[in-house]
């Protein structure tokens, strides 16, 4: 009785689970179906030790069990068939799984980045920046084509993390870019992977680094080479790098200017302008930059075409008027260590902002509407 309530248990733990992204059982790159092959040459492997063995077991207690009556079995000490056939056999199983491992290693690290698209991978406490070869910088969000080799350069602004998309591949960790001690520049480690299907894919920092390394999350998007080009296209039109407002000087002037009729829906053009004041004179612009404009900051995530993420904060909340708020608000509440500071808890030698509620609402509408 408790054993079916068990099983019926589990079954609705997995009935409940649903679609979650995090799964390295559906690979959806070369890379990570030539790890999934891997994984089930083991897990063959192990099956056939797992029911050898058992099997072995439950005969043998089935049948020298203990019965009235009967005499002792026959007692044997030594016996060179069974010591030579479990040394041997282990040694072949173990042989079995190193070859195709050794293979899979080398052939998961040959990359071609002359022929692939380099996307930088720079992982921050707590979240990743993502720098394209034509300019675009964006954070939390990586776009990236179906069906073109990819080649992911990753280094670490601060301490070591590791890039872990489990559906592109296997992990790699992001290393500080420090200098050789002959002060050479430093060695990046490499991803490399074709996309084989578009989707929307989770991943997670998988190294600690610190308070809020669990909520350093990563969210890819792959799409078709279409509607990749047409990503690109919309972040390099977006307002601010139009040059739709030009002179780029410490005052609200410099800040770009936005057409009406592309406003999002649900965003009011006064608020949105009043949120573009406060923004471009406030003390965001020494950490943030968006493109075009007098923020030039590089502490922080790139803000340029916002509006375009579906997530905020690297993955972890979805990009909306509210959670801008929120966040802006208070982000160590939301992620402990964040190095920004909120309302009023400042950070380091930043004091808090000081923000009233309705320029929380203005700057995150602003915000939003960057696109
Ligand atoms: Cu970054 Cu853990």
């Amino acid at each position: 009785m408790k054993l079916l309530a068990s099983a019926a248990l589990l079954l609705a733990t997995v009935a409940c689970g649903g679609e979650y992204g995090q799964s390295s059982i559906d690979p959806k790159t070369d890379v990570a179906e030539a790890i999934q092959e891997l994984y089930l040459t083991v897990f063959i492997w192990t099956m056939i030790v797992l029911v050898v063995v058992w099997g072995l077991l439950v005969y043998v207690l089935v049948r020298f069990r203990e019965r009235p009556g009967a005499a002792k079995p026959k007692q044997t000490r030594g016996d060179l068939g069974l010591e030579l056939a479990w040394t041997i056999a282990p040694a072949i199983i173990v042989v079995a799984i190193a070859i195709p491992t050794i293979q899979t290693v080398f052939s998961t690290q040959r990359g071609d980045p002359e022929n692939s698209l380099v996307v930088e991978v720079v992982g921050h406490q707590y979240w990743w920046e993502f720098r394209y070869p034509d300019g675009i910088v964006t954070a939390g969000e990586l776009h990236l084509p179906v069906g073109q080799p990819i080649a992911l350069r990753l280094q670490s602004a601060d301490v070591i993390h590791s890039f872990w998309v489990p559906q592109l591949g296997g992990k790699r960790d992001v290393n500080p870019a420090v200098a050789k001690p002959d002060g050479g520049a430093p060695d990046p480690n490499w991803l490399y992977f074709t996309i084989e299907e578009p989707g929307v894919f989770m991943g997670q920092c998988a190294e600690f680094c610190g308070d809020s390394h669990a909520l350093m999350g990563v969210r890819v998007v792959a799409e078709s080479a279409e509607d990749f080009a047409a990503w690109g296209e919309e972040w390099r039109s977006n307002p601010s790098l139009a040059g739709e407002q030009q002179a780029v000087d410490s005052t609200a002037a410099g800040a770009p200017g936005l057409p009406l009729d592309a406003l999002p829906a649900g965003l009011d053009a006064a608020v949105v302008e009043e949120g573009r004041q406060i923004f471009h004179q406030s003390f965001c612009i020494g950490c943030h930059k968006i493109e075009g404009t007098n923020a030039v900051g590089v502490l922080g995530p790139n803000l340029t075409a916002l509006g375009l993420r579906g997530t905020i904060a690297s993955g972890w909340l979805e990009n909306s008027v509210e959670n801008l708020e929120a966040w802006i608000r208070s982000p160590r509440s939301i992620k402990p260590g964040a190095l920004m500071p909120g309302v009023s808890e400042g950070v380091g030698a930043f004091p808090g902002t000081g923000l009233t509620d309705p320029q929380l609402t203005a700057v995150a509408q602003y915000l939003l509407s960057l696109r």
